[in-house]
């Protein structure tokens, strides 16, 4: 392998799943890392969300690796929004990679390639490369439009200056159609990266500052470019191990990135990646970024998992790493031994611990008002005043389901806002757990395996 192949994943955008989190931007804290009331969509936990600020500033300043984060808490406290604001906070650069203890044990390849793939989706190569690109304001664009109409261009003409020279280039289809999804126009500062053929509006010339049809309130204005139009420019990008790993491991890499259906990779293929990445290193080419590795519901791990977790942890270029547990004492899966939060001794030890605690009203009230915002749902106050006492009683989770069933129940009456009679409606509807299980008390005969033996095993924290 003398080069590696990097050049087809610049370009990959990052599918968000996301949903019952999207209303949290950040962890929202202020420059002292002090959590502020209510910010970026996130209310109160200020004790854990400054703690995961402190985290975060330590990956910032690069001095922790192969540290491990645990927050632990009960059911509905936090702990997966802390960790998204976590994401969110991080910034593109820094890889954040996240997956739920259970899918190790749904994917067509063994615990540990699974947990090393999260490992290495975790780890960033900052990578500096000198590429070639054309760099000029576009003086005239000129398209050949054929005779039969509705036919797409085939052919034209691109002219560019620099204050020291002009140029007209011949232009293809495939150009000619990035032109027109960057909407270039005369008088645009543009860079055509020469080995893919990428435009990339740079600004409007200054020269044209005049020309006020042609601009928004957003248009930001550059000198025309000087010198050569062809410049060798230096670009950094960062890529994860994974994504390096998995586009050398297979003719068809780029494909298998977007299918997710990488496989498992061979151990040969991720030796010769990190001595190449390391020669990178040591000539000064690249650098490693630590990223997070999120491991939500972390108690769905076993006894393998959690040994392969401490051994990782040890190792130079391990990510930094955050599980999430709402288990008090319970089972070490693959045990029979119990343990904090059923996880191992030894593996506890390495982590430093944030524990959530459940919210108080104002804070539930808070909570959903954001996320009737967030769900562009209106609600009379009264309303809002019975979904908290609902949440506070029940669970934050159940008072937020209701506001989408609430609001469909207000559409169906032709409701402008969703009143105490909606919230009623649905609350009588769909049960919460606590109503759920009342029933089932009370009319257990009639259901099938009824008599499942009583296990201490598997408590949720008590709430
Ligand atoms: N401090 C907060 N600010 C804003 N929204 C929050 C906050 N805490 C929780 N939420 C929201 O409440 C819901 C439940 O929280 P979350 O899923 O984070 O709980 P959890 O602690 O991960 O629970 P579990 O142990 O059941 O996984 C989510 O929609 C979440 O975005
Ligand atoms: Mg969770």
């Amino acid at each position: 392998m003398a080069d590696l192949k990097l050049n087809d994943v610049k370009d990959l955008t990052r599918i968000e799943r996301i949903g019952a989190h999207s209303h949290i931007r950040g962890l929202g804290l202020d420059d002292a890392l002090d959590a502020r009331k209510v910010s970026q969509g996130m209310v109160g936990q200020t004790k854990a969300r400054k703690a995961a600020g402190v985290i975060l500033q330590m990956i910032r300043e690069g001095k922790i690796a192969g540290r491990g984060v645990l927050l632990a808490g009960q059911p509905g406290t936090g702990k997966t929004a802390i960790a998204m604001g976590m994401a969110k906070a991080l910034g593109e650069e820094t890889p954040f990679a996240m997956m739920a203890g259970s899918e190790i044990f749904s994917l067509e390849m063994s615990k540990t390639e699974a947990l090393t793939q999260a490992f290495r989706k975790a780890i960033g190569v900052r990578i500096k490369e000198e590429t070639e690109v054309i760099e000029g304001e576009v003086v005239e664009i000129q398209i050949d439009r054929p005779a039969t109409a509705g036919a797409a261009a085939k052919t034209g003409k691109l002219t560019l200056k620099t204050t020291d020279m002009e140029t007209i280039y011949d232009l293809g289809t495939k150009m000619i159609e990035s032109l027109n999804k960057e909407k270039v126009q005369s008088g645009d500062v543009i860079a055509i990266d020469k080995a893919t053929g990428k435009i990339t509006k740079l600004g409007r010339s200054f020269a044209r500052s005049r020309d006020y049809d042609a601009m928004g309130p957003t248009t930001k204005f550059v000198q025309c470019p000087d010198g050569e139009l062809q410049k060798r420019k230096e670009v950094v990008h960062v890529v994860s191990l994974h994504e390096i790993d998995v586009i050398n491991s297979r003719t068809q890499g780029f494909l298998a990135l977007f299918a997710g259906d990488t496989g498992e990779i061979r151990s040969e293929v991720r030796e010769q990646i990190d001595s190449k990445v390391a020669e990178w290193r040591e000539e000064g080419k690249a650098e490693i970024v630590p990223g997070v590795l999120f491991i939500d519901e972390v108690h769905m791990l076993d006894i393998e998992c959690f040994s392969f977790l401490n051994r990782a942890l040890e190792n130079e270029m391990s990510p930094i790493l955050v599980v999430a547990t709402n288990r008090g004492i319970t089972r070490i899966r693959g045990t029979n031994y119990k343990s904090p939060h059923g996880i191992p001794i030894d593996l506890l030890d390495r982590l430093l611990i944030i524990s959530t605690e459940p919210y108080s009203e104002a804070e539930i009230r808070a909570i959903l008002d954001i996320r009737c915002e967030e769900e562009d749902v209106e609600m009379s106050d009264d309303a809002r005043e019975l979904l908290t006492k609902i949440g506070h009683e029940t669970s934050l989770r159940y008072a937020i389901h209701l506001i989408t069933a609430a609001s469909l129940a207000c559409q169906k009456r032709k409701g402008t806002e969703v009143e105490i009679e909606d919230i009623s409606r649905v609350y009588t509807l769909f049960l919460d757990v606590k109503r759920s299980t009342q029933f089932l008390i009370e009319y257990q005969e009639q259901f099938m395996f009824n008599e499942v033996p009583k296990t201490d095993e598997d408590v949720e924290m008590a709430g």
